[in-house]
């Protein structure tokens, strides 16, 4: 549709930011909510038909774009093309704004995508560029603290405009989501072309040796990158209350997947924003064996849901979060997918339907258990 012309949608559910208006309308001009009620619908407004009007959703950590990358082991698709189906399953599953988690370390050895985050950092640009996009992307660069070379490969890529967040991950065997190392080990045995025992065993030796040499240096060294570059940082899989001192400490704006019920309460005590699973809740518990979103939910600890390696599981996830954690009403699920990530990382424009932000909306129709997502605006642009 043309941007100068005005967007009007009535008969809708509107979700706001702390209450639904039943039978409401919305007006949008030049890519903005202008206007928003319930009632008789203004002239020339598209009939939602009763269903429900949401804000588009904020995807903070999804790595789903590996899976379009690398469809088969060690099979690479053409980046962009990669780039387009990603971003159309993204637009798709109700989310407008995503932030592309890209590992920037390399193992030798591992049957991962990983040190190609330049590689996939361009094709995004590229496709963003061209306006092939759908939906707004931004990266967020995950770096494995213990690896040799991670803060040079973070300062090669943390200058691009789209960095919105560096996440600060150990996935050192033994610890944090790998407490239990026999669950890395199923991990790694589990992925195609998996490896033995034996092949394990020297892989986790030198992940204990990097861990040692590298992990607190490098450590202060990705803070004090962040810090300059004025990006905000995320830890991962914190467990214990030395992990939380140091995220609090080191003003950490984001904690995702807290390990412990006790980690995740201390975080969100300590105004650190607590990010969970969203396949985590639908399935109902953590694959690692780790705490369930559930649980953190009705503790009262939960700020923001990412769909991690199933973008539908989003929208599902904040749409059943009333009925798994009683006294979480709807408005406040969805706040979790728009506007508490939308904040944690500086946008300030969009995540609520309020008159001034961005109009990026989502109708959603129940059919059976399942939410399906029949319109998709950016900007007031029709985008699925
Ligand atoms: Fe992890």
């Amino acid at each position: 549709m043309n941007m100068k012309e005005p967007l009007i949608l009535s008969n809708a559910r509107l979700v706001l930011a702390d209450e639904i208006v039943e039978r409401g309308w919305i007006i949008a001009e030049n890519g903005a909510i202008t206007a928003f009620g319930s009632g008789r619908a203004p002239a020339g407004a598209e009939d939602m038909a009763g269903d429900l009007l949401i804000p588009g959703l904020v995807e903070l950590h999804t790595d789903h774009i590996e899976a379009h990358y690398m469809p088969r082991p060690k099979v690479h698709w053409d980046p962009v093309s990669a780039v387009l189906s990603y971003d159309g399953q993204l637009a798709v599953s109700g989310i407008t704004t995503v932030l592309d988690s890209l590992r920037v370390w390399r193992e030798e050895g591992a049957d991962d995508v990983g040190g190609e985050a330049t590689l996939l950092a361009d094709a995004i640009a590229k496709a963003r560029d061209a306006d092939m996009l759908r939906i707004d992307h931004f990266l967020h660069l995950r770096c494995e603290v213990p690896m040799p070379d991670v803060v040079d490969e973070t300062r090669a890529l943390i200058g691009r405009d789209d960095v919105r967040l560096l996440s600060l991950m150990d996935h050192t065997p033994g610890q944090r989501q790998f407490r239990d190392e026999t669950k890395l080990r199923d991990y790694y045995r589990g992925k195609a072309g998996g490896l033995t025992d034996a092949e394990l065993d020297v892989m986790f030796a030198k992940r204990h040796q990097q861990a040692a040499l590298h992990g607190a240096k490098n450590y202060r060294a990705l803070v004090e990158l962040a810090r300059q570059h004025a990006r905000p940082l995320a830890s991962h899989d914190d467990t214990t209350a030395e992990h939380v001192t140091h995220s609090i400490d080191d003003g950490v704006a984001i904690a995702e997947f807290p390990t412990t019920v006790e980690a995740a309460r201390a975080l969100h005590a300590g105004g650190v924003r607590v990010l969970m699973g969203a396949p985590n809740l639908v399935r109902g518990g953590s694959h690692s064996g780790n705490v369930a979103t559930a649980e953190l939910a009705r503790a009262g600890v939960l700020d923001v849901l990412s769909s991690d390696y199933v973008p539908a599981s989003l929208l599902m996830a904040a749409l059943c979060l009333p009925q798994a954690a009683p006294g979480i009403t709807l408005p406040a699920a969805m706040r979790a997918v728009t506007k508490t990530p939308a904040e944690a990382v500086g946008l300030n424009d969009r995540g609520e339907i309020a008159v001034g932000k961005r109009a990026d909306l989502v109708r959603v129709r129940m059919a059976e258990t399942v939410p399906v997502v029949r319109t998709v605006w950016r900007t007031s642009r029709r985008v699925a």
